[in-house]
């Protein structure tokens, strides 16, 4: 098996918990402080090697497509009043080596269909998913540290974190077997358990690497919860024939599809924004002081 050199990115779910906001444009071009959430997801992936993003877009796909185009009449602008360091933000948002694909989900069938959609593009290589609205933090970056796990493993990987027991409704759930600093066998996964039937309190989050079998899963997976093709489903099947790891990343989730996470990422990483950290912390102190907007 060869090095990981692709990552999915679907972005072609509804967001319905974000509406109005994501009525005409991706739940994933939400900023966090000035970056929009798929271009931190991108940028982890280009920190793990990888060098060819394949998007599986939806309704809303334009803004993505943009994102990540070259933006000619911006660029002359810029260049005519001499914002050069404007201009090496924006040119740098995507370096030479790395290229896009884009591929269109007709209908929202649910994260496995979407995963299954990139099939064409992927073919017979392991890969990586990244799910944008999950903001990942770490040192190395959280994809970096998987590709690491995966070159010694050659198996599915699969990122966890421990999970409060009342919210394992929220998340796949694995029941692992073995395993120890980090690093599980996983023996069983369950799409959204309630509490009382969740094997563990180890949830998925958005970030995965899956070998090319997983396709041939999917593609005999039915609709599941929400009449959905889950992913988690396709996992279950391919657990059948094949060993996959549960990896305990070192890092911090900001789980950027709830109102709650997205407030608690604007908020972490403000502060530690190079132009407007300093400021904004002042600001915090003077709003707890105040109790109210300064
Ligand atoms: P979510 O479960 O967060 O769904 O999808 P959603 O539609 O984006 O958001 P809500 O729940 O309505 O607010 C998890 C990920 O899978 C992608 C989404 O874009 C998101 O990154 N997805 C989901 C697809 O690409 N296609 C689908 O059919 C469903």
């Amino acid at each position: 098996m060869t090095k990981i050199t692709k990552a999915v990115f679907p972005v072609a779910g509804m967001g319905t918990r974000f509406l109005p906001a994501t009525k005409a444009s991706p739940k994933e071009m939400m900023p966090i402080v000035d970056k929009p959430l798929i271009q931190y997801a991108v940028e982890e992936a280009i920190a793990a090697g990888i060098t060819e993003m394949i998007f599986i877009t939806g309704r809303n796909k334009r803004a993505i497509e943009d994102h990540f185009d070259k933006a000619y009449e911006l660029e002359t602008e810029l260049q005519a009043r001499g914002r050069t360091e404007t201009l090496e933000v924006l040119r740098g948002i995507l370096p030479k080596n790395v290229s896009c694909i884009y591929i269109r989900q007709s209908e929202a069938l649910g994260l496995g269909h979407a995963v299954l959609c990139a099939r064409p593009a992927v073919g017979d290589a392991p890969f990586a998913v990244l799910l944008a609205d999950d903001l990942l933090i770490g040192r190395p970056p959280i994809m970096r540290q998987m590709t690491d796990v995966y070159e010694r493993h050659r198996c599915s990987i699969l990122a966890v974190q421990n999970v409060e027991p009342a919210e394992t409704g929220s998340y796949g759930i694995v029941r692992c077997e073995g395993g120890a600093d980090g690093l599980y066998p996983i023996a069983g996964i369950v799409e959204k358990p309630r509490p009382e039937h969740a094997p563990s309190t180890l949830g998925v989050v958005g970030r995965y690497v899956l070998t090319p079998r997983i396709f041939d899963h999917l593609e005999r997976v039915t609709p599941g919860a929400g009449g959905e093709i889950q992913l988690t489903d396709g996992i279950a099947s391919l657990l059948q024939e094949d060993q996959a790891l549960a990896y305990e990343f070192s890092g911090t989730r900001y789980d950027c599809g709830t109102k709650i996470g997205y407030l608690k990422a604007t908020i972490a990483l403000a502060l530690g924004h190079p132009e407007v950290g300093r400021e904004f912390s002042e600001y915090l102190d003077t709003f707890e002081r105040c109790g109210s907007l300064a």
